[in-house]
């Protein structure tokens, strides 16, 4: 290992202050040239029930069966690992937020179309995780469906016992969701099928370079 490789990272006050930063011997650009197309992180973002799991595996399927390498990074099954620690509380949102975007973080770098589906109720936790990332690779898709549907649908009854008063801080009865004000793509499931609605956000890719 040669001295050159290791850069240090200093940051004030953090428990990684004597951690050194290994310079992979692989770039990122190396990675994408490999992969024949950019990283990125599709944000799926929206209510529960909103269809974001549906939409993300669907957008996965197309980019895989396009030759993409690719991934999901899905809330209810993440939660029951990775973040299995953590509940549906403000401040625990917010590190579930914080985990999943620098988990992305390291798909991005390896060069993967890692979609993402968390109801990432708050702005700013959006926003951070696009702001740690590099301009173009945080691509915010909204699924903007209404709570009258979601909650017609409740497909894990959910919203039934979050009215029953059985489940607290549910999104959208007694936790906020802060709706998305400029995102890259917007979906409506409600007046789509699933296959046009992946359909536009792996026509967004193309529009905008990211398969190459
Ligand atoms: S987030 O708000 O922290 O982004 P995340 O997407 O990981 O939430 O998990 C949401 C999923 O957890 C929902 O789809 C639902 O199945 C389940 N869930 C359980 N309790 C709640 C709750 N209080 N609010 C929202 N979703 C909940």
């Amino acid at each position: 290992m040669t001295q050159d490789q290791y850069k240090v990272v200093e940051v004030e006050g953090d428990k990684s202050s004597d951690v050194v930063w290994h310079q992979a011997s692989v770039s990122h650009q190396d990675r994408e040239t490999a992969n024949g197309h950019l990283g990125a992180v599709l944000w799926f973002t929206g209510l529960s029930g909103s269809g974001k799991s549906t939409v993300a595996n669907a957008v996965d399927k197309m980019l895989h069966d396009l030759g993409c390498k690719t991934y999901v990074l899905d809330g209810d099954n993440v939660r029951h690992g990775l973040n299995g620690d953590l509940g549906f509380s403000d401040v625990d949102r917010v590190e579930n937020i914080r985990r999943i975007g620098e988990v992305s973080k390291l798909f991005v770098d390896a060069g993967l179309l890692v979609s993402t589906a968390f109801i990432s109720p708050f702005i700013l936790d959006r926003e951070m995780v696009r702001s740690q990332l590099t301009h173009g690779q945080f691509v915010e898709v909204f699924i903007d469906t209404p709570i009258e549907i979601c909650e017609q649908r409740d497909p894990k009854g959910l919203y039934k016992k979050a009215r029953a008063g059985e489940i607290k801080n549910f999104t959208g009865i007694d936790s906020a969701y802060e709706y998305p004000i400029k995102p890259e793509v917007r979906v409506k499931t409600a007046e789509q099928s699933v296959e046009a609605c992946a359909k536009q956000v792996v026509d967004y890719l193309k529009d905008n370079g990211y398969l190459g």
